[in-house]
């Protein structure tokens, strides 16, 4: 193995639990369980996800550990999600962590959960694209659970300039999708349903929120409201309608993401920009961002898709560039269900 770095990386703040190996900022595996058990709840069902993480965690770092081809003697550290996530599941993740360290006299790397989404750009890989960002690199985050605008300065410092008052844009997704019917998460969905659809066929509520924030809340009362009425009229409304509400939809939580996004590019002056989180798997996001970086002449960061919705390489990333400025962690450090940067 001579100087290489490897870390075992976890991941278990909400109903996915993953495992990868990094290796000098390469991924050797990213393995990962979906849990099933919530489609039926329309959500995540925390006491649920506790449980299936319980059963997952070690075949699912066993398989990762397989996968890259190592022996788990050649394990340098171990990067845990410590939060923000649901109490429950973020504790199987982390209990797992610390025993394998301690176990391996091996030292332990807690890593927070979005820093770890953006952290998913300097993932080393073959080209295709133009290698890693630089410094300052503005990017738009959106997960199920947070909207922020965020600068890194270096791999490891990061600014909030903008965020979410209430809403997050995957939670709007998801919220909007649920008035529809549709299964949980409804994210996808909607973005397979909108690729058939007229995007300019309904209009919603635009929030008007100052400075670099967001705001998704309206849009979703909007929606609701605006369908619950139709429905009123014409009880097959949805069926009907069903791809062009969903294009529509889109669209509106797009424009709203891309207007903030392009206003801080102005603001700040930075043209490496990235987009990042789950949400950013959106063909629409993926479609827009693209376009306006070909009319701004930014260079554009967008992650693959198996690196944007919740994964453990993001995690071993960031516990790799943890590891090299020597920022471990103690035995006693709690999982944080609110933790901050
Ligand atoms: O980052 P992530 O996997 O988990 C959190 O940390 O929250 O994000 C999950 C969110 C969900 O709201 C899901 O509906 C949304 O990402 N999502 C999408 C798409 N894929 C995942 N939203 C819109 N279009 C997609 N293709
Ligand atoms: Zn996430």
């Amino acid at each position: 193995m001579g100087n290489k770095v490897t870390i075992l990386g976890i991941e278990s703040s909400c109903d996915d639990t993953a495992a990868a190996i990094v290796q000098d900022g390469w991924v050797l595996s990213n393995i990962m369980a979906s849990q099933e058990v919530h489609k039926k709840y329309g959500g995540v069902v925390p006491e649920l996800a506790s449980r299936a993480h319980q059963q997952n965690i070690i075949p699912v770092v066993d398989y990762a550990i397989r996968e890259a081809g190592i022996h788990h003697d050649a394990i340098n550290a171990v990067a845990f999600t410590r939060g923000p996530g649901l109490m429950g599941s973020l504790l199987v993740g982390t209990s797992f962590a610390k025993g394998f360290a301690l176990a391996r006299q091996i030292p332990l790397i807690e890593v927070h959960h979005l820093q770890a989404h953006i952290l998913a750009h300097f993932i080393k890989a073959d080209p295709p694209g133009h290698g890693l960002p630089e410094f300052p690199f503005l990017c738009l985050l959106v997960s199920g659970g947070h909207t922020q605008l965020v600068i890194m300065e270096d791999y490891l410092v990061m600014r909030i300039i903008g965020q979410t008052i209430d809403d997050a844009a995957g939670e709007a997704f998801d919220k909007c999708a649920k008035v529809l019917g549709l299964a949980y998460p409804g994210g996808p969905i909607i973005d397979r349903l909108a690729q058939k659809g007229n995007p300019d066929a309904f209009t919603f509520a635009k929030p008007r929120v100052p400075d670099l924030d967001y705001s998704f809340s309206g849009l979703k009362t909007s929606f609701l409201y605006f369908v619950r009425d139709a429905l009123k009229q014409h009880p097959g409304f949805i069926d009907q309608y069903k791809n062009d509400l969903a294009a529509s939809l889109q669209k509106a939580i797009v424009d709203i993401l891309l207007d903030k996004l392009k206003q801080a590019a102005r603001l700040t002056g930075i043209t490496q920009i990235g987009i990042a989180g789950g949400v950013s798997a959106n063909s629409g996001l993926r479609g827009a961002v693209q376009e306006e970086a070909r009319n701004q002449g930014w260079n554009l960061f967008i992650p693959p898709f198996r690196y944007t919705t919740d994964n453990a390489a993001m995690i071993a990333i960031t516990g790799y560039y943890k590891y090299l400025n020597k920022q471990f962690t103690q035995q006693a450090v709690p999982p944080e269900a609110r933790l901050r940067y």
